[in-house]
């Protein structure tokens, strides 16, 4: 157990920072054995903040070898250095600070701050990374102006980088070289980087709206010389697309991207200096699959889109992380739905909040889109903040039309430029700027849980009247547990018996009656009433998934099977798909001996793989059935593994019944041409790769020779992968061992695909996988030192193999547990998140509910437990 429990920090304690940093002049000199930082702070008293105040800077795991204040050094008895401070009591109001530090970037395994990633020098100071390179008021609310000047041997480090503009370089004694860059954005310490490499550099350009051109530069190792193209060309797309949509232009001369293969998260926004997971950013057909593609696309638009929301205007504190990346994650799935299919697209988004989010938000973790306190920020980097956050935003541009919306955006971009504001700000700027009142939706930012609506209907014949009715309630989490009604766009359409769109002619409004409306709910309860109707509609209710919220209406089956073939809206027929086979798996679940099922769902399904008018992309997304994770999300209490027997149970009878479509829609959606990540071209794979799985889950001898060919004949990572991946779950021995021989023997060299091989076998729900996982464990390929090693192994294992993670005799806890407690000492930040499939334990059935809260007081018992993993346990066992 830790000595001490680590301070909590509050909101309401936010005060302004006592002192600004109005310049600051880094000088680097990289060696390998550590670093000497030179930093010169042009400081002044802020004439807001505490008046007399001490001088105390935030430092983390530095040794300090120079102080001189105004060109004098500091007497000893000047000054107090701590473990996480160094404090002057005595200062001038406005005084320049001198401090030498000297760092050790090569045993820095928390990848936070200055570290070395396969031989290259690398930062990541977001959020609290820069205090262990340096000491500074290292908070996002100081925002200054920094010149970085880089110095490290040429010969291993021929390429030095950092923010902006590259202004002088030149040599130096013993083979050293250095390069000067100076950014001219005032910026928060967070958005620092540095790179050192021998690097090989892609160039393009792209010329801005107002004719500027921009040089555009991507440095990665020089085996991934040929992976560039992809993210170059979506960093083009995403600047286009921010200048038409938002208008929003690129401002610096240079943008950079780099490329690593250690890093605790996908992607950094820093200023001009975009620094990659190696995983989230490199690409080629036949090592990188669809699914990779599309993630490369996403997060290089995210990251770009960060230099006007989030670096030229900023968060004044971590409470306001959404305000970032909320409103980023908008604009880049905006973005990716405008590239690709906007319906798979939303579904995709939905099928992610609704299993993980809305986890998150009934679990002990649950906090609000701007939390009130925390205790160590980089366990807030949630899908609350940037899901959650990122659907808020998407409401405000519901409810304020995307003209409204813009002119917000507009009005926010100009009032906070250079500036670091607050989530409340943001919805200011939108209020200004559309007239509108939003003091009740600004309740999304403040209560956490998911809000149910519960809705019900009447039909009256005589009158020809239909009225809903919406009543919502918000579930208590830590620390709230009274809710007040919110702000609610709820998006419906009526369908008429011949699947046709019905007018919705609300009474008493004059106005004309469109197809869809979005209601407005603001109160508890809330009726509105249609008229002009001469038979019961079927309602479409939450069309597009308008708001984060758990519908609940009595839907009977041929309801639902009415829906997922007549809505017009694309994402509520594949919800009412969603929700049928979820209704027929918990039936099956409460009666464990019934084995058939329910007739019609074979009929809807052998409809969607024989029907190729149909969208395919839809369709894809359509015939996947919802996951282990989503039906243990809607149970009270999950059994995991009687979820797992019933929905295999479906899985298997779909796959008997529809053997001979499935077969035909495979060869149907066979395709030798060149690859392209088109949606056209990713939905019929991703058709037939699913046709594959459920050929090979019912051990069919036509799909498994169909799997050997397309494994050894594939031009493209999607089809290799989704190959192997149905040969490794299905009950062929020895097809699976020789596959999987074979592709590690073809891909050995290359971490990315490694990854993915390490995945596949580490998710497989296949009896006796923790064996085998423990054994990629003791890989050569494997490493303990790089995050995405252990995701892929330990995190595929822990957050998709349910089934055997959540072992009857919690042999899987327990390994999670003794990995959690090795990792803690070397990378609290992975350790900490590794813990999350062990939180939610009240919410499992008793069978699995001792065995999980036994491995979180195992792991509460480690002396010195990091702040990371000591906040999420103590907070899952707590209450
Ligand atoms: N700010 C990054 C993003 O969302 C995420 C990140 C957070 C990366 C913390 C590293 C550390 O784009
Ligand atoms: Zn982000």
């Amino acid at each position: 157990m830790r000595t001490s429990q680590p301070q909590t920090i509050y909101l309401k304690d936010y005060r302004q920072p006592p002192f600004l940093v109005e310049r600051v002049d880094l000088r680097f000199e990289l060696f390998e054995d550590g670093a000497r930082v030179h930093s010169t702070l042009a400081l002044r008293r802020n004439p807001d903040g505490g008046q007399g105040a001490p001088l105390e800077l935030d430092g983390d795991s530095l040794v300090l070898e120079q102080l001189e204040l105004d060109g004098e050094s500091l007497a000893e008895s000047a000054y107090q250095v701590t473990p996480s401070s160094l404090r002057i009591d005595q200062v001038p109001d406005e005084f320049s600070l001198y401090v030498v530090t000297w760092i050790l970037p090569q045993d820095n395994t928390r990848l936070e701050g200055l570290y070395k990633s396969s031989g290259m020098f690398c930062t990541q100071c977001e959020a609290e990374g820069f205090r262990c390179i340096t000491y500074f008021p290292d908070r996002p609310d100081v925002m200054a102006r920094f010149s970085t000047r880089v110095e490290a041997d040429k010969a291993r480090y021929p390429v030095l980088l950092s923010n902006g503009n590259d202004v002088d370089r030149g040599e130096l004694a013993d083979g050293r070289h250095y390069v000067t860059w100076e950014d001219p954005f005032p910026k928060p310490c967070y958005l620092f980087a540095l790179v050192a490499g021998d690097l090989t550099e892609k160039r393009d350009t792209f010329t801005t709206m107002s004719g500027r051109s921009i040089d555009l530069r991507m440095y990665v190792e020089h085996r991934n010389a040929e992976k560039c193209d992809y993210a170059l060309d979506s960093l083009k797309r995403s600047m286009r697309w921010d200048e038409e949509v938002y208008g929003r232009e690129y401002d610096l001369d240079i943008f950079m991207i780099v490329a690593v293969d250690d890093f605790n998260m996908g992607a950094m926004e820093n200023k001009g200096l975009n620094i990659f997971n190696s995983s989230c950013v490199l690409t080629s057909a036949d090592t990188a699959t669809d699914a990779a593609f599309q993630r490369v696309e996403a997060i290089v638009a995210h990251e770009y889109f960060h230099n006007w929301s989030g670096n030229r205007v900023t968060c004044r504190d971590w409470f306001q992380l959404s305000l970032k990346e909320g409103f980023t994650v908008f604009r880049d799935s905006q973005f990716s739905a405008d590239m690709g299919s906007p319906t798979a697209q939303r579904i995709d988004n939905v099928a992610l909040l609704r299993t993980a989010q809305f986890a998150e938000d009934s679990g002990p973790m649950a906090h609000p889109v701007r939390p009130d306190s925390y205790m160590e920020i980089s366990n807030f980097y949630t899908l609350t903040i940037y899901e959650k956050g990122a659907e808020v935003v998407r409401m405000l541009h519901t409810l304020m039309g995307a003209d409204g919306f813009r002119a917000g955006s507009d009005l926010y971009f100009e009032r906070h430029d250079g500036q670091a504001v607050t989530t409340d700000e943001f919805v200011k700027a939108m209020e200004d700027a559309n007239g509108r009142d939003l003091t009740l939706f600004r309740r999304w930012y403040q209560q956490a849980g998911t809000p149910v609506v519960e809705v019900s209907d009447s039909f009256d014949e005589t009158a020809g009247t239909y009225q809903l009715t919406f009543r919502q309630s918000i579930p208590a989490t830590p620390g709230q547990s009274e809710k007040l009604p919110q702000h609610i766009p709820f998006a419906i359409g009526l369908i008429g018996e011949n699947g046709q769109s019905l007018p919705l002619q609300l009474v008493g409004d004059s106005g004309d009656a469109p197809e869809e409306r979005v209601l407005e709910l603001t109160e508890q309860e809330q009726t509105f009433t249609f008229e002009g109707l001469n038979a019961r509609p079927v309602p479409s209710l939450l069309r597009e998934f308008s708001a984060p919220v758990k519908v609940k209406y009595p839907w009977t089956r041929d309801q639902l099977l009415f829906l997922m073939t007549y809505d017009s809206d694309g994402f509520n027929r594949w919800d009412a798909g969603q929700r049928l086979t979820v209704d027929i798996i918990q039936s099956l679940m409460d009666s464990p001996q019934e084995t058939v099922v329910d007739p019609r769902l074979v009929t809807a399904f052998r409809h969607l793989l024989s029907d190729s008018r149909l969208d395919q992309a839809l369709v894809t997304k359509m015939l996947q059935l919802p996951t282990e994770a989503y039906l243990i999300e809607l149970a009270d209490e999950a059994d995991v593994q009687s979820i797992h027997k019933a929905r295999t149970r479906v899985l298997n009878q779909l796959a008997l019944q529809l053997r001979d479509e499935l077969i035909a829609c495979y060869r149907r959606n066979t395709d030798d041409g060149a690859y392209a990540p088109t949606p056209d071209a990713i939905a019929r794979r991703s058709l037939k790769n699913t046709a594959l799985s459920w050929l090979l889950h019912i051990n069919d001898e036509e799909g498994r020779s169909l799997a050997l060919r397309q494994f050894s004949k594939a031009t493209n990572m999607t089809d290799q992968a989704g190959a192997l991946r149905a040969l490794v779950n299905s009950d062929f021995e020895e097809d699976r061992t020789s596959s999987l021989d074979a592709f590690y023997a073809q891909f050995s060299d290359d971490p990315q695909v490694v990854e993915q091989w390490f995945s596949i076998q580490a998710a497989s729900p296949r009896a006796g996988t923790l064996d085998a996982v423990s054994a990629l464990l003791e890989h050569k390929a494997f490493d303990w030192k790089n995050p995405n090693k252990i995701r892929s192994v330990i995190g595929a294992f822990a957050g998709q193999n349910l089934v055997n993670f959540h072992a009857a005799d919690g042999s899987g806890y327990r390994f999670l547990a003794q990995h959690i407690l090795a990792l803690d000492s070397t990378n609290p930040q992975i350790a900490a998140r590794l813990v999350s499939p062990l939180t939610r334990w009240r919410r499992y059935s008793a069978s699995h509910r001792e065995g999980m809260k036994a491995a979180l007081e195992q792991i509460q018992a480690k002396p010195d437990l990091s702040k990371d993993v000591y906040e999420v346990v103590s907070k899952s066992l707590a209450g």
